[in-house]
């Protein structure tokens, strides 16, 4: 059997890959701690225990030197990376020379100067590693290579929900929907029967919030009355000729019949159309939507993008166990705790906002910047400035660039920009990388969203640098 899998440009990559992992029958698998990460782990570790490896799993916030040494600790022959290890081959290649361990990276960052045999990254073969695949799909590429590599009787096709969830996780989608390499495996997850894809109101919590609370919290358009306004999201809500209300309680958007949630967006759009919300704004509030259709409805795990919000709920809170559980079928009652874990994460999400909204941001000539200290969690700083850029008082026509305390030593900076900005020539990854070793530091990451680690005090002359390199890129 020998077809060219979902990506066909990655096929001899991830044959190669497949073939390495199958002669060694034991590694360790190491993964990221955001949502991408721990659905590419549970991608991966699915696929090894499928083909009856022997193997554990580690979850890294971010690898450096020292972490890769940590790795090297564990004696395995055989290291899988997944979601991350490009961005770091040079010293990972330099522990494969020392005979420290094989690595085998299924990863979609942008690669350090330095070249391994078995390295999976959309990157290496033109694709785009910010929208064509993440790193769950780059996991998924090597899972079908497994399958059918080791002559096994799964296909490992119904993994395409859970890489699925990871390319919605690193927010891959582009105009609503994934693309590129992306597609192929929406196609194979529908084909599967684990996935279905539509068009449908494109806010967020559609499965688990109640109506009013859904538009509300509607922070993707702003629409005057409804969005941040309790009682005014009521009152439409309340103007709709259809009844909301279930004994006494506002049910779910997924609780609507076709024709009521027809008549409820109609009103919506006809709203903010009367608000003046602009034509572009106004389209964006409809999306294509990926359903996990073995999950149970009402549930996040039903919505990719409520089940990579509740992973994200979880790694970046030193809790990659109850997200992985959660991934690999809700083991021993994963779900609940991971829920537990969201309403934390949701607060701190808002609580993050109102920060950026009352301190404001420093605007220098090509960038803006924020240094919460110690007010908004390093793991998180990045998805908060990501929901900050293009409120008010965040422009969205420079990059933000986030700064949050990691430890005495440390300060953890991640920057995120736009597609305009990437057309008109932003590299961040190039930014947080250049910017960051010129103060002693390091970084990397996508074009469109990066981060660094930089030393304690050097923040300005940081900033500065990026400025600096971020005014060379565009111009
Ligand atoms: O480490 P990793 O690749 O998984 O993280 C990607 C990050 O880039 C996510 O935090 C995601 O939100 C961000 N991103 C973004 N806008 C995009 C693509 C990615 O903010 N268009
Ligand atoms: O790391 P990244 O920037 O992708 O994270 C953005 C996260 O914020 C996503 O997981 C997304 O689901 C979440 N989000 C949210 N509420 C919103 C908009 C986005 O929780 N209104
Ligand atoms: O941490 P943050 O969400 O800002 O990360 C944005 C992107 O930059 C992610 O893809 C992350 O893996 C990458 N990154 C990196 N090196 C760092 C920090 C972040 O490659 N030191
Ligand atoms: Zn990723």
């Amino acid at each position: 059997m020998s077809t060219t899998g979902p990506v066909p440009d990655l096929a001899e990559r991830a044959t190669a890959c497949a073939d390495r992992l199958l002669e060694s029958g034991e590694v360790l698998l190491a993964s990221h701690i955001d949502a991408d990460g721990l659905t590419s782990a549970a991608v991966a570790s699915t696929a090894l225990e499928r083909a009856g490896f022997d193997f554990e799993t580690v979850f890294k916030k971010q690898l450096d030197e020292t972490e890769i040494a940590t790795i090297a600790a564990h004696e395995y022959d055989t290291v899988l990376f997944t979601d991350f290890g490009s961005g770091q081959l040079d010293v990972i290649a330099a522990h494969e020379r020392a005979g420290d361990f094989q690595p085998v990276i299924a990863d979609h960052h942008q690669p350090a100067d330095a070249e391994t045999a078995f390295h999976l990254n959309p990157l290496l073969e033109g694709l785009d590693g910010a929208s064509e695949l993440s790193g769950a799909g780059a996991a998924y590429v090597l899972a079908r290579a497994l399958a059918e590599r080791g002559d096994q009787s799964a296909d490992n096709c119904d993994l395409a929900a859970l890489a699925v969830v990871g390319a919605v996780g690193d927010m891959q989608a582009v105009g609503g929907e994934l693309v590129g390499a992306n597609r192929g495996i929406v196609e194979e997850g529908v084909e599967a029967g684990v996935l279905a894809e539509g068009t449908d109101l494109s806010l967020y919590g559609k499965q688990t919030r109640p109506l009013p609370k859904l538009f509300e919290y509607a922070t993707e358009v702003q629409i005057p009355g409804v969005s941040g306004d309790e009682a005014g999201s009521v009152r439409f809500l309340e103007g709709l000729d259809v009844d909301l209300k279930e004994a006494g309680e506002w049910r779910t958007w997924v609780d609507l019949t076709d024709d009521e949630r027809q008549t409820v967006a109609s009103a919506l759009v006809k709203h903010a159309v009367q608000r003046g919300v602009p034509a572009k704004k106004i389209n964006t509030l409809v999306g294509t939507t990926y359903e996990l259709v073995d999950e149970p409805r009402g549930t996040e795990l039903r919505d990719a993008s409520e089940f990579s919000t509740l992973l994200n709920a979880t790694a970046r809170y030193e809790r990659a166990d109850v997200g992985l559980g959660v991934c690999l079928g809700n083991r021993d009652g994963a779900l609940d705790r991971a829920q537990t874990l969201l309403s934390n994460h949701r607060r701190n999400l808002s609580e993050g906002l109102e920060y950026v909204r009352r301190e404001g941001v420093t605007h220098e000539d090509h960038l803006q910047w924020f240094d919460a200290g110690d007010a908004i969690r390093e793991t998180i700083v990045g998805i908060v400035a990501g929901m900050a850029l293009g409120t008010d008082g965040v422009s969205a026509s420079k990059p933000i660039v986030a700064l949050a305390r990691k430890n005495d030593e440390e300060t953890k900076v991640s920057a995120r920009g736009t597609g305009t900005l990437v057309r008109e020539g932003l590299d961040l990854s190039a930014v947080m990388g250049e910017a960051s070793r010129s103060v002693g530091g390091d970084g990397g990451g996508h074009d469109i969203a990066a981060g660094a680690t930089v030393p304690a005090g050097r923040e300005q002359a940081f900033v500065d640098a990026a400025d600096d390199i971020v005014a060379d890129q565009t111009g």
